[in-house]
């Protein structure tokens, strides 16, 4: 990676430290950012080795890790609610830990917090007290814009990063309850830990549950596609390549303590997202379903970027329209990879979010997407 260049305006310690961070160890590594995460690492990085460690949840497949470098990196399953496991797993050593591991999905956090509570907050203690036993140099969170709320429709920009907390789902606040853990290491414990917050990310490799996956698979093989609410939920939209350069832009170059927000400045209504994919798969509108809104739906999430871009030279590079056009391709190309994320438990979660089995064909009636009627696709 080339070095650092400070850039004028940024507070004194805000970057310019070029850390030596070669042995990575990656939680949630088999999941969609966490994957790409490892790709991106692997292929850029050549001084690095990582450790993947990975619980296999419905979300993550060790097909999204195949076919990398097996002198350069390794996966573990464990579960990082699990203290010996993870010490175990960390005895060997590592310079920094990337925790991308979490229950991610808003709907299901409705639907059972729990899990949420128990993985998220419980599991990044876990991970927290076995980096300062284990000598861990540097502790990478991975939370989200979601941990702030809702940003008000006529707001002119996005969140600053010391914008008040205000998570309104279990997944946000679980999110939001990791970050004041990681926090709280780094002011009691002196270990050096960095916070990064991202909007929605899109690309190949995300479950279908999501909302791009969700529209797109449906959408190939004709079945409805439901829209939450009024479908005008905004939200900033980043290729997932251009979320892990900036993650890495952080492990190598932030000060300890300071949390970063990393956005594409690319707000989009919901509504827009899917017509374009509708478009760009030559599928009519009339597949859309809207259904019941999500309890507590957040109408607009957007963070501000700018410190990233002019502390740390981050910019996204990935233009939507590409990144949308590679990630349809992508899924069409990987039919079998569709076809077992869409198998087993994923079945049963969409009867009982959505009150229909997947397959189902749309009924003959053509249902007109307006402002005015109701809508359910996930927003995350
Ligand atoms: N997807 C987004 O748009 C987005 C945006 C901002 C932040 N984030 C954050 O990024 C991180 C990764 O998100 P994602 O979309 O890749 O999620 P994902 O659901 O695709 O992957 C999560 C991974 O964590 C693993 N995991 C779950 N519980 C575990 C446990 N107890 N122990 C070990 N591994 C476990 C799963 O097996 C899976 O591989 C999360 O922390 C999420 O909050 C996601």
């Amino acid at each position: 990676m080339a070095p650092y260049v400070a850039r004028s305006g940024c507070a004194e310690g805000d970057a310019g430290r070029q850390g030596c961070w070669r042995r990575l160890f990656v939680t949630g590594a088999a999941g969609f950012i966490g994957s790409a995460f490892v790709r991106l690492v692997l292929a850029e990085e050549p001084d690095c080795h990582v450790v993947s460690f990975d619980a296999l949840s419905y979300a993550g497949s060790l097909d999204n890790l195949r076919d990398l470098d097996p002198l350069r990196h390794r996966f573990i399953r464990g579960d990082i609610c699990d203290a010996e496991a993870v010490r175990a797993a960390l005895a060997s050593g590592a310079d920094a830990v990337i925790h991308f591991a979490a229950e991610s999905h808003v709907d299901r956090s409705i639907a059972a917090a729990d899990g949420f509570v128990k993985t998220n907050v419980l599991g990044t203690q876990v991970l927290l007290d076995a980096a300062r036993q284990c000598g861990v140099r540097r502790f990478v969170q991975i939370s989200t814009d979601e941990v702030l709320g809702s940003l008000a429709d006529d707001a002119p920009n996005g969140f600053a990063e010391d914008a008040p907390y205000a998570p309104n789902s279990p997944y946000a606040a679980s999110k939001a309850a990791a970050e004041h853990l990681v926090r709280a290491a780094h002011r009691t414990f002196g270990l050096d830990t960095v916070i990064t917050r991202c909007g929605n990310n899109y690309g190949p490799r995300q479950f279908p549950e999501k909302l791009i996956p969700l529209v797109l698979t449906n959408a190939l093989r004709d079945e409805p596609i439901p829209v939450y609410g009024d479908g005008r939920q905004i939200r900033d939209w980043i290729h997932v390549v251009d979320h892990c350069r900036a993650i890495l832009a952080v492990l190598r170059h932030a000060e300890p303590g300071t949390t970063w927000h990393i956005g594409a400045r690319n707000p989009r209504r919901n509504l827009e997202v899917i017509e374009a994919i509708l478009r760009a798969v030559g599928k009519p509108t009339s597949l859309i379903r809207f259904v019941k809104d999500r309890p507590g739906h957040d109408r607009r999430y957007e963070i501000d970027p700018s410190r990233i871009e002019s502390c740390l030279g981050w910019r996204p590079l990935v233009s939507w329209e590409t990144g949308l056009a590679e990630t349809i391709r992508w899924y069409r190309d990987h039919a079998a990879w569709v076809e077992r994320a869409r198998s087993g438990s994923y079945r049963d979660y969409y009867v009982r979010q959505y009150g229909t089995a997947l397959g189902t064909p749309p009924p003959p009636r053509i249902a007109v997407a307006t402002g005015a009627a109701r809508a359910a696709v996930p927003s995350r």
